[in-house]
């Protein structure tokens, strides 16, 4: 006997714990630790993980009576519930019209140029309510759900007007507290230059510094402050500028660098100490090296590269090698990664990031939770933190990657409460 739960996973074939990086992401080596335990259990209270180990010695710890509730796991695998630290979640419409261009050889950066792209969305996104956008968002997190997602970062920026990119976090916030997903609102008001501001970069740049940072700070409706630094975009220097505004405002910093072409946008992150710097398929050697000694966390999004159809994808190996902490992201967006699965961005992440299976569990819990501030509460199943879990149907962690596009979720548990299974 002792203390009382009110939810108990037992009997998972391998529970996957993840523990003990709560408070520094997982680097190298550290990244394939992922803590299996055989025969695994999990018990519950409030919502909160109250212990975790064997089946046999969790039970012997808890007084079970009629009104805990009991999973049964199987010998299946048992994960944190997945972190997708990266996500345009918030949008109007989609971009299917864009397959024949990209197939017929158009590249993203041309499409873009000719006012489609992002920009295409920001139309849609400008003509619906907030209303409709949150309809939209909770379609896709309900699927995100189902798939194994249970915490998830979510950015604006297909507004890019005042008005817009406020309705657009506000949108990102009804949905927080209206859908069990959790979300982490992050202000991209510098994802494009809008048709109106075309040829007038520096004047698009002072209204998102001078009127959307201050709204958007003032209102709290974002936590993160993010930039698309690339060529054609928003320079190195505009990027810098509108981070050290965001920062003064107290917004933690994250940057869409190296994406297409090599800029200098993840120097530019270790140099601002920025939370994150993503994407980084064109990450220079020496950008790596200063990654490494940071404590920048790069989020690589393996489904992106996929679906730009682009043959380099980023230098994962390179990066695990050279001790930079790596999470993976889905980037969910009409455009560029309409894939909001974390299972296909994993099996995607083995074949051609070349992650070791335990690289990208670790990647896609622990270190993911870090790219958005949020390592010491989810991304690993420990005691104290929150009951986020996912049973899958799987007799092994590496069934998981194995397997390709067919979900594979059987149960997923968010803070406390069976929402899935
Ligand atoms: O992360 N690169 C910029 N932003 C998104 C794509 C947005 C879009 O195409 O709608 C990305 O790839
Ligand atoms: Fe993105």
């Amino acid at each position: 006997s002792g203390k009382k739960a009110d939810l108990l996973v037992r009997h998972a074939g391998q529970l996957v714990t993840v523990a003990g990086h709560s408070v520094h992401p997982k680097r190298g080596q550290e990244l394939t630790e992922i803590g299996i335990i055989s025969d695994g259990a999990v018990a519950v209270s409030d919502g909160v993980i109250i212990a975790i180990g064997p089946t046999a010695e969790v039970e012997e710890q808890l007084e079970i009576d009629d009104s805990c509730k009991i999973i049964n796991a199987d010998g299946k695998v048992v994960l944190p519930g997945l972190v997708d630290p990266h996500t345009h979640l918030v949008f109007a419409g989609s971009r299917e019209h864009e397959l024949e261009m990209k197939i017929a050889g158009m590249g993203y950066l041309e499409i873009l140029a000719r006012g489609g792209g992002i920009l295409d969305t920001v139309r849609a996104t400008r003509a619906a309510g907030r209303e409709e956008l949150v309809q939209a968002g909770r379609k896709y997190l309900d699927q995100m759900l189902a798939q194994g997602t249970t915490t998830a970062e979510a950015k604006s920026g297909y507004g890019l007007t005042v008005e817009d990119e406020i309705k657009t976090l506000k949108a990102i916030q009804e949905l927080n507290t209206t859908h069990p997903v959790d979300l982490v609102a992050t202000f991209l008001g510098a994802h494009a230059i809008p048709a109106e501001y075309k040829g007038e970069p520096d004047g698009f740049v002072r209204l998102v510094m001078a009127e959307m940072l201050p709204r958007v700070a003032r209102e709290g409706l974002a936590e993160f402050c993010d930039v698309f630094c690339e060529e054609g975009v928003f320079s190195v220097e505009q990027t810098r500028q509108i981070l050290l505004e965001a920062r003064k405002l107290g917004l933690k910093l994250k940057i869409h660098a190296d994406e297409i072409v090599s800029l200098g946008g993840a120097e530019l992150a270790v140099e601002l100490k920025a939370t994150s710097a993503d994407h980084l398929m064109e990450a220079s050697d020496k950008s790596i090296r200063l990654l490494g000694q940071s404590k920048t966390v790069a989020v690589l999004l393996p489904a992106t590269t996929f679906c730009l159809m682009g043959k380099k994808y980023a230098p994962a190996r390179a990066m695990i090698d050279s001790g930079v902490a790596v999470a993976l992201a889905s980037d969910f967006n009409p455009g560029s990664s309409p894939v909001n699965s974390m299972q296909i961005v994993m099996g995607i992440a083995c074949r051609q990031l070349k992650m070791n299976p335990a690289e990208v569990i670790s990647a896609v819990t622990i270190n993911s939770a870090h790219a958005i501030g949020r390592a010491a509460e989810v991304g690993s199943l420990e005691k104290g933190k929150k009951a986020d879990l996912v049973v899958f149907d799987a007799p092994d962690y590496r069934y998981l990657m194995y397997r390709f596009g067919t979900n594979l979720v059987e149960t997923v548990v968010k803070a406390g409460q069976v929402v899935i299974g």
